[in-house]
């Protein structure tokens, strides 16, 4: 059986365990699953070429371990509890014997279409079932999924689906989003005209929007899935044959596909879903990422359904017909476990409790936080207001690299502490750098954060790059996988993530996290959240720029100009002091919800001209204003 800890005493000999011998550690775990045929080398590695391998000789199917395997006792248990963008329309649930057969049809007309193992396929597509049973069709046939964010836009997807040289491409008649529909195929469509690799593009009925059909190309996935065949046998795969591509930008323009292997993907996988978030049988879970990141990969999708476990799926936005909507969702499913970003956590802090107390949140046992570092002010909001100061808060610190989550506490099993990822999890091996590159070994004190051994889940290459897989992570720091983010290490061992130290400022000699500035600033009772960029300043080399939205329009902004600044003034020191403050409506963001730093840097600049594309952006429109109020 796969371990799941049960004390912080056991998480302390599993730990050590885990150091001490990893190949005996892992195999175990890896005991667990369903083999065609048993590895024969746990890991071979070298960080140096870098090549990882694990579980090297093993076959094994990933969709064999998530459905056919569970089909005995869980046959009638809802694998996946879907919830619709309009609260009018009704929850479906799956159970995991109608998503078996709904992922074995769409396989048969996956190979219907000479798809066959190896072969790239590019998914852009709503939040709703089919998406998953998409992603487990192709793991199904050894087809290599590449999902892209249906939110962004023609020409990144294009570049997404020309990057891997996809050849099939899944997607939608639209998406409902709020009171929006955003027509999927109609840019799917100028997607396609850009890229000659696609030959066929299969499209789901979900909004009735109108779409242009392209004879011998597109074809309808409810036409194409009556008459296939409920019967298929999965492809079996080697361990380190890819499963799937998924893109992240990096610190120049090209995203980078990032792409994953089966079996140690699969291993960490149900192992980290199980022991961060105490899954137990019977429990509802729900994340609520889109899946077009990694953390719905790893924490809707496989992760869940390797444990047998049921997730949740929600296709609409947390504001939508309000703020509550989180919230009443939580109530009428009786949620156990709730996933989700800081980002969401203190965007809804801001609407003001009247739309959290109306819900009985009391079936929450575990919160859980992921994709930047959480304030301590939102953090003490969601622990109170949503957790009723009874459910652990699990933050959950990971990379679409990482594959799955590396640092973060157990949920009522080890400590959490506001603001802290807290420990590793058994099989990581963090530790701290210095800019020489050389490794700190005391305590209370900060370093860039790397991981000087291999886990089951790591990133295996750069889809088409391994040069820059190679540059990117295994080079800064001599046999270390370099994460890129600062981080600061506690008395007690514990791990706080501090930012990305590709935001470092240096002001006046001193270097400075914009995260550290910013979560100060947080800390004011009218801000809602900020970000800090530097700008050329001709006598501390960087001036300190800071861009602020508040929970209410300012009546007097120069007096809350100053408080902010004795604020920073006082946590950090004067050395913070902010140049200068312009108070904005919104940030510009990623769909991820990750602030472009790169735009506001520009606008700080007073470069304002020359601020690239912005057409991925969540409001491109937020832009403009910044610029325009910036004056
Ligand atoms: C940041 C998301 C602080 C970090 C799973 C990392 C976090 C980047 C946390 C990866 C956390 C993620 N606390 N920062 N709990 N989780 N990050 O690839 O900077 O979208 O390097 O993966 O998000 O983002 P990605």
């Amino acid at each position: 059986m796969l371990k799941k800890i049960n004390s912080l005493g056991e998480y302390f000999t599993e730990y050590k365990k885990s150091i001490n011998d990893p190949e005996k550690f892992w195999e175990k775990q890896a005991n667990s699953f369903c083999w065609q045929k048993k590895w024969e080398k746990v890991l071979n590695w070298d960080f140096e070429k870098p090549e990882i391998k694990w579980f090297e000789g093993g076959k094994l199917n990933i969709t064999n371990n998530c459905l056919d395997r569970h089909l005995k006792k869980k046959n009638k248990k809802t694998a996946i509890k879907w919830i619709p963008n309009n609260p009018k329309e009704k929850t479906i649930d799956i159970s995991y014997k109608d998503l078996h057969l709904k992922v074995c049809k769409f396989s048969n007309v996956l190979r219907s279409h000479q798809i066959k193992k190896g072969d790239r396929i590019c998914i852009y597509m709503p939040m709703v079932p089919e998406l998953v049973i998409a992603i487990l069709a192709c793991a199904r046939i050894g087809a290599i999924h590449s999902v892209v964010f249906a939110g962004f836009s023609a020409k990144a997807l294009a570049d997404r689906i020309n990057d891997a040289s996809c050849n099939l491409l899944i997607t939608s008649d639209g998406s409902f989003r709020g009171e929006k529909i955003i027509p999927l195929k109609a840019i799917a469509d100028k997607a396609m005209q850009k890229t000659n690799s696609i030959k066929k593009c299969i499209v789901l009925k979900r909004t009735n929007t109108r779409v242009i059909m392209k004879k011998g190309r597109d074809l309808w996935w409810h036409n194409e899935i009556q008459h296939a065949n409920s019967e298929s046998s999965f492809e079996v795969m080697n361990s380190e044959d890819p499963l799937f591509i998924l893109y992240t930008s990096g610190s120049t323009g090209k995203p980078k596909g990032i792409q994953h292997s089966i079996a140690g993907y699969m291993v960490y996988a149900e192992y980290s879903f199980r022991n961060v978030f105490q899954y137990n049988d019977g429990d509802i879970y729900w994340c609520t990422a889109d899946i077009g990141w990694i953390t719905g990969h790893s924490y809707i999708v496989y992760g869940p359904l390797l444990a047998g476990a049921t997730t949740v799926m929600f296709e609409g936005i947390p504001t939508y017909p309000d703020p509550g909507r989180f919230w009443q969702i939580v109530q009428d499913n009786k949620i156990n476990i709730f996933y989700t970003a800081p980002t969401a956590i203190r965007s809804l802090e801001a609407k003001g409790n009247s739309f959290v107390s109306p819900y009985d949140l009391s079936s929450l046992k575990v919160l859980g936080t992921v994709g930047e570092p959480i304030n301590e002010d939102a953090w003490k909001w969601y622990y109170k207001e949503i957790g009723n100061e009874k459910c652990s808060i699990v933050d959950t610190w990971w990379q679409t690299e990482t594959g799955g989550i590396m640092i973060s506490n157990l949920a009522n099993v080890t400590p959490h502490k506001p603001t802290y990822a807290t420990l590793p999890l058994p099989g990581i091996q963090p530790c701290l750098v210095d800019q020489n590159g050389n490794e700190i070994k005391q305590d209370s004190i900060e370093g860039r954060l790397c991981i000087k051994f291999p886990w089951p889940s790591i990133a295996r290459t750069i889809f088409g790059d391994h040069e820059r897989y190679k540059k990117t992570y295994f080079t800064a720091f001599k046999n270390k996988y370099f994460t890129g983010d600062g981080c600061f290490r506690d008395k007690n061992g514990m791990y706080r993530i501090t930012g990305r130290v590709d935001d470092i400022l240096i002001v006046s000699g001193h270097n400075l996290g914009t995260a550290e500035i910013e979560s100060a600033i947080d800390e004011h009772p009218k801000v809602c959240e900020t970000a800090i960029v530097g700008f050329p300043h001709d006598i501390k080399g960087n001036g300190i720029y800071a861009f602020i939205i508040c929970h209410h329009k300012l009546v007097n902004e120069n007096l809350i100009r100053d408080e902010i600044n004795e604020l920073v003034s006082k946590t950090i020191g004067p050395i913070a002091k902010l140049d200068k403050i312009q108070f904005v409506s919104g940030l510009p963001k990623t769909r991820s919800g990750k602030i472009m730093r790169r735009i506001l840097k520009k606008i700080a600049q007073g470069d304002t001209d020359n601020l690239g594309d912005t057409s991925t952006l969540l409001d491109p429109k937020i832009v403009d204003e910044i610029k325009l109020s910036s004056l």
